[in-house]
């Protein structure tokens, strides 16, 4: 994960988890993103093990209230598609892991990664159309159904911006 895909995850996961927590522990989740993949630029697979231990030790450093501690661990914990997390915000922060796939920013990404290995414009779309279905599978197992209603909806927004390239060709140029 580079820097700025990094910065652009974090960001998304702060927007979409207030989206479903409606605004509600800003701080909490704020902080909760900034921490939850700190670690995985280095450690890879293991990075939920190391962030933990990171977040453990800057809350230690910090005046939050213990709810505040434990609502932050709960996030960066359980995140993860196996991840069971004991608060609503850990779980609304979990959806919103998965939900930051869905936005348009990231399609680029997907899509500039796919392009290398795609002969055509509908081979892309169709990887792409594999990826959306892959990442809302992990986000039904999530226990948050206004989560899945939301990424339908930006599916759908998606898939009529990726649809239209395989057009590309038919545009005029003057
Ligand atoms: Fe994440």
């Amino acid at each position: 994960m580079s820097n700025q895909s990094f910065i652009l995850h974090c960001r998304l996961v702060i927007d979409d988890a207030l989206i479903l927590s409606h605004g509600k522990y800003k701080n909490e989740i704020s902080i909760a993103a900034w921490l939850h993949d700190l670690e995985r630029i280095k450690s890879g697979e293991d990075h939920v093990k190391y962030s933990l231990v990171f977040a453990d030790e800057f809350l230690k450093e910090t005046k939050l209230s213990a709810k505040s501690k434990i609502i932050i661990l709960d996030c960066i914990k359980n995140h993860g598609s196996s991840g069971k997390p004991e608060t609503i915000i850990g779980i609304y922060f979990q959806a919103a892991d998965k939900l930051s796939m869905f936005h348009e920013q990231v399609l680029l990404e997907h899509a500039f990664r796919f392009a290398k290995e795609s002969n055509s414009v509908q081979e892309l779309a169709q990887k792409l159309d594999d990826k959306y279905n892959k990442s809302l599978i992990k986000l039904k197992h999530v226990k948050c159904r206004k989560a899945i209603v939301i990424a339908k909806k930006r599916i759908e927004t998606l898939r009529k911006i990726y649809s239209t390239w395989s057009n590309i060709n038919n545009i005029n140029i003057v």
